[in-house]
């Protein structure tokens, strides 16, 4: 998009989704006869598994179509927690700190747009997932590539942080990370969130009150799990 476009400037940052491109170029050489991989948009190959039909059917059915409260249904709030409290080792997750949303994509969306405004900068280690910058393009808050390190998996360590984005405002860290598939260690999260969450009250963009710095969301999504990308 371009700022002669007539749009807003929340989206003059915006760009075509690469995925797409990749994706839509590869059914063109297909289609031409070539023979492609494509590496594209990916999505599992399989049929939504019928547990999730058959639970989607049912409340249908059941008559679960009217609003729900904003931050998710109680149950599957309730049922989360109890799943993220298995996985870490049983350390008690309060339902009240859990929104369900429509898709990972829309709670980073969520969290981007509450936490960061005009003047921040956000750190995303790179290779990343493409929507991650225009994401944070979208808060008005400017995204900022860190090379991962090729002889470490294309991680990044603390160091690299200080050295690229000092006193960054955010960091969105993706493990196991899509593309690359690294995954980050309990003890390597720890140290960058510790780095992260360092320096207490830090001053706002220019004219606004100094706003706390650590904040930890976690998104988790199911989608891809479950085959049910629709
Ligand atoms: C790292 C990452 N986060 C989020 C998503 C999107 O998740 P959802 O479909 O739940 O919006 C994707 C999809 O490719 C992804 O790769």
């Amino acid at each position: 998009m371009t700022p002669g476009s007539g749009l807003s400037p929340n989206v003059h940052h915006l760009e075509t989704s690469a995925t797409i491109a990749i994706s839509q170029e590869a059914k063109r050489r297909k289609a031409a006869g070539e023979d492609v991989i494509d590496l594209g948009a990916g999505e599992p190959d399989f049929p939504t598994p019928a547990l999730p039909s058959d639970a989607g059917v049912r409340a249908i059915r059941e008559g679960k179509t009217h609003y729900p409260a904003n931050e998710g249904i109680l149950e599957l709030r309730a049922a989360a927690a109890k799943h993220l409290s298995l996985l870490s080792g049983g350390r008690p997750v309060n339902a009240d700190n859990i929104v369900v949303s429509n898709g990972s994509k829309q709670s980073l969306f969520n969290v981007c747009f509450t936490l960061f405004g005009p003047g921040d900068v956000v750190a995303i280690p790179a290779p990343a997932w493409v929507s991650y910058p225009q994401i944070v393009y979208l808060s008005r808050a400017r995204p900022v590539l860190v090379p991962g390190e090729p002889e470490w998996s294309l991680k990044v360590s603390v160091r690299d942080l200080d050295r690229v984005v000092p006193g960054a405002r955010g960091l969105i860290l993706c493990s196991p990370c899509n593309p690359t598939g690294a995954v980050y260690t309990q003890a390597e999260i720890k140290a960058i969130a510790r780095t992260v969450g360092a320096g207490g009250e830090r001053e706002g963009p220019t004219g606004r009150a100094p706003r706390p710095r650590s904040s930890i969301c976690r998104t988790t999504c199911s989608s891809a799990s479950w085959s049910s990308t629709g």
